[in-house]
């Protein structure tokens, strides 16, 4: 009778419970619904905490930011908006989503941000390197190989590509970023956003990309990191805005505001750059995210009186998300209810985060696929990727006599330099997850590319820095007993990337004396160049035969030297910045605007060239351009001119050439640059053959320039078409 009674209890439970009407699912949890409307339903469950908590980002794991100290943190919120994740372990990370979604109360996914600036365990050349090989689609295959590697550790979304215009190699990031030009940023930024993002952000692979810094950060006072800008309203719409554009429109998720202050506005509470210009005259739907600790920052900055009112004037002026200092969710409470900030405006912001996140795919697939190390990491492709892109941008500033390649009638050569036996200073800075044992040291690639062909006499000649001349014997000795030498020289890669301005540029003085040493022994010298911003080469340049700027060339960029050193590889780099011939002649870039008297105020003590100009990089073969032939000598503002150049590679072996196309407006309203670049395209041309290169010059995109209110003006008038050493003449009319 019991046991009747008790399933006759069980029965009626389970009817009963088939009869309840089960929980509907949430809008916001239903993946045929809009990203909009999900977004909406999931706004109007969360409680003001809650959403406080989706503007803040922390650190996760072992913080080996030297420049951001920080203690290890091991615990974290999972309601935190983002993590910032110093980890490449997507167990680890998947069980921290996992207290996210599983055991929150709206169950809302992290993001999980990192700095990969150039590759994650495989890595590339520094994107100022990158700038030289003029291959914007190898840039973005390199992207598109660098965010799959991040996405299998973990991480959604990389604080990259740095797009800041950088004119004064003082300062340590111009390492970041693609050189001085603005059209240049604006072609490699968005090539490295579509690498990164792919077609679609939810599909697999693909990671968010962050347009940094905005804006004007390179033009910190004297170079030195952090410091104060003092910008021209037209500066900022001719230089400064153009990268970030070009990367909004390419689809950039996100946007970090810098730290400088912009003529008494820092960035973090800039509302006219913040909200006025990217959000709403360029409609950019993504949301932008502090850098580190930059709202506490604000109180050093002097414009803040505590944290609250840092905390109000950022998020006020538009920044979405506040890294690392702990103020929004300190602080949005109360200042909401002084009616300081509105509800509005928090809604806005957390609206924009979500909406990452829903594009991100990860409230629907919130792990990251588990896949083993091998397979995951340092795959051929990728290197063989990174392999290119590093011997692309390598540039040949210097070869008399054709001293390069090495010829095959040499028996010997000395290797001299503190670059030589190194891996770590391969890398640069940013080095992602990367080892430097996964990294070929300069010494161990020509020992491959050179084995049986050449006798290598090694010497290790002095450090990078320092007064240490004792082994410059040893060193003379390896070049007295060889037919010809090659020094390894440059910076280490903690001299380069955030928080490292220097005062001088030129190598240091222990390096110099090396050099000098060595030209003593009457052997050709061949000066090999590792570092991450432009050298003053004034001292040694005299004394090289040739001079080959091989940046920090990343995880396979070794080969990449030894390859143009054999002439394996045929150069075909050129500069995206100039290199000043001393310190004291910064700013020089190409795009300077014309002086008063050209002829006069020229420096007393030195040239006022510098050594070599941006677009500059020579080649082991050559080529002829031929006269330039326009569509017309005369076009409609509303018309195209169509340009054409034919190039003829008229040397022994095959090349890969960029040819740059610039314009020059010498009767403008506002004045306007000397030059600025509009176009370039690098195409293969094999030995003996002729390649026609064209551009399609549309005078509303390439002619036309802001005023200061950013209003595009296209005059009528004389303008200069440039390419290679020719300059033509063409009228623009009504
Ligand atoms: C740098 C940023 C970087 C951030 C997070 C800051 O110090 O300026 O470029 O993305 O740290 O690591």
């Amino acid at each position: 009778m019991k046991t009747f009674r008790y399933l006759f209890a069980a029965a009626t439970a389970i009817i009963l419970v088939s009869f309840k009407k089960p929980d509907p699912l949430p809008l916001y949890k239903n993946k045929s619904a809009s990203i909009e409307s999900r977004v909406n339903d999931l706004l109007k469950r969360m409680t003001l905490d809650e959403k406080v908590m989706q503007l803040s980002q922390y650190t996760l794991g072992l913080n080996d930011n030297e420049n951001n100290i920080n203690d290890l943190s091991k615990g974290f919120d999972p309601h935190a908006g983002s993590l910032i994740y110093f980890g490449s372990d997507p167990l680890f990370r998947n069980a921290v989503q996992k207290k996210a979604v599983e055991e929150t109360r709206l169950g809302i996914p992290i993001l999980f941000g990192f700095d990969i600036i150039h590759g994650c365990k495989t890595l590339y050349p520094i994107p100022l390197a990158v700038g030289c090989s003029w291959n914007t689609e190898l840039n973005r295959e390199a992207c598109s190989n660098s965010a799959k590697e991040t996405y299998l550790s973990g991480i959604n979304w990389t604080f990259s590509p740095m797009v800041d215009v950088a004119r004064d190699p003082r300062w340590g990031r111009v390492a970041e970023g693609y050189g001085e030009d603005p059209y240049t940023g604006a072609q490699f930024g968005a090539s490295a956003v579509r690498g990164y993002q792919g077609q679609s952000l939810s599909a697999p692979n693909n990671i968010a990309a962050c347009l940094k810094h905005y804006l004007a950060y390179g033009l910190v006072e004297g170079g030195r990191d952090y410091s104060f800008t003092d910008v021209s309203q037209q500066l900022l719409q001719d230089t400064y805005l153009v990268s970030f554009k070009a990367g909004v429109k390419a689809g950039a998720s996100t946007v970090m505001s810098s730290f400088n202050d912009i003529s008494g506005t820092p960035s973090t509470i800039n509302k006219y750059l913040l909200t006025d210009i990217l959000k709403t005259q360029w409609g950019f739907k993504g949301f932008v995210v502090a850098d580190w600790d930059a709202i506490a920052q604000l109180m050093n900055q002097g414009v803040a009186k505590d944290p609250e009112q840092a905390g109000e004037r950022a998020l006020n002026a538009g920044l979405d998300m506040d890294m690392l200092s702990d103020i929004y969710r300190k602080y949005i409470p109360d200042l909401l209810k002084q009616k300081k900030i509105t509800m509005a405006t928090v809604d806005e912001a957390v609206r924009r985060v979500l909406t990452l996140k829903f594009k991100l795919g990860l409230f629907d697939n919130p792990y990251t696929p588990v896949v083993a190390e091998s397979q995951r990491y340092l795959q051929p492709e990728t290197k063989k990727t990174a392999n290119q892109l590093a011997a692309e941008s390598m540039v040949l500033l210097k070869n008399k006599d054709n001293i390069l390649p090495i010829s095959g009638s040499i028996k010997s050569l000395a290797i001299i330099g503190p670059m030589v036996n190194d891996s770590t200073d391969l890398m640069g800075s940013w080095t992602g997850r990367a080892n430097a044992k996964d990294v070929e040291s300069i010494n161990s690639a020509l020992r491959g590319e050179f084995s049986g062909k050449l006798q290598l006499n090694y010497a290790h000649g002095c450090d990078f820095d320092g007064k240490d001349d004792s082994g410059f014997d040893v060193a003379i000795n390896a070049a007295k007993n060889s037919d010809e030498v090659v020094l390894f020289l440059g910076e280490k890669n903690s001299w380069s990337g955030e928080n490292t301005s220097r005062s001088t540029i030129a190598l240091p003085e222990i390096q110099e004396r090396l050099v000098a040493a060595i030209k003593k022994t009457g052997k050709p010298i061949i000066i090999v160049l590792i570092n991450g911003r432009p050298l003053a080469l004034k001292n040694i340049e005299p004394d090289a035969d040739a001079i080959l700027e091989a940046w920090q060339p990343g995880t396979v960029g070794a080969t990449a030297i030894t390859g143009i050193l054999s002439g394996r590889i045929n150069p075909s780099g050129k500069l995206d910045i100039t290199f000043p011939l001393t310190t004291g002649q910064i700013p020089v870039y190409y795009d300077m605007h014309p002086r008063a008297r050209p002829y006069l105020g020229n420096y007393q003590d030195i040239p006022t060239e510098p050594l070599y100009w941006f677009g500059y990089g020579l080649s082991y073969t050559t080529y002829n351009y031929s006269d330039v032939k326009l569509s017309s000598t005369k076009i409609k503002k509303t018309e195209h001119l169509i340009a054409k150049v034919e190039v003829d590679n008229t040397g022994k072996i095959d090349g890969k050439e960029a040819v740059l196309w610039y314009i020059a407006h010498p009767e403008a309203t506002i004045s306007r640059p000397r030059k600025e670049l509009k176009f370039f395209e690098k195409k293969l041309i094999k030995k003996g053959e002729k390649i026609v290169y064209t551009f399609d010059l549309d005078p509303e995109r390439d002619l036309s320039y802001p005023d200061a209110s950013g209003k595009q003006i296209l005059e009528s008038g004389d303008y200069y078409l440039m390419v290679g050493s020719q300059k033509v003449k063409f009228e623009v009319t009504d």
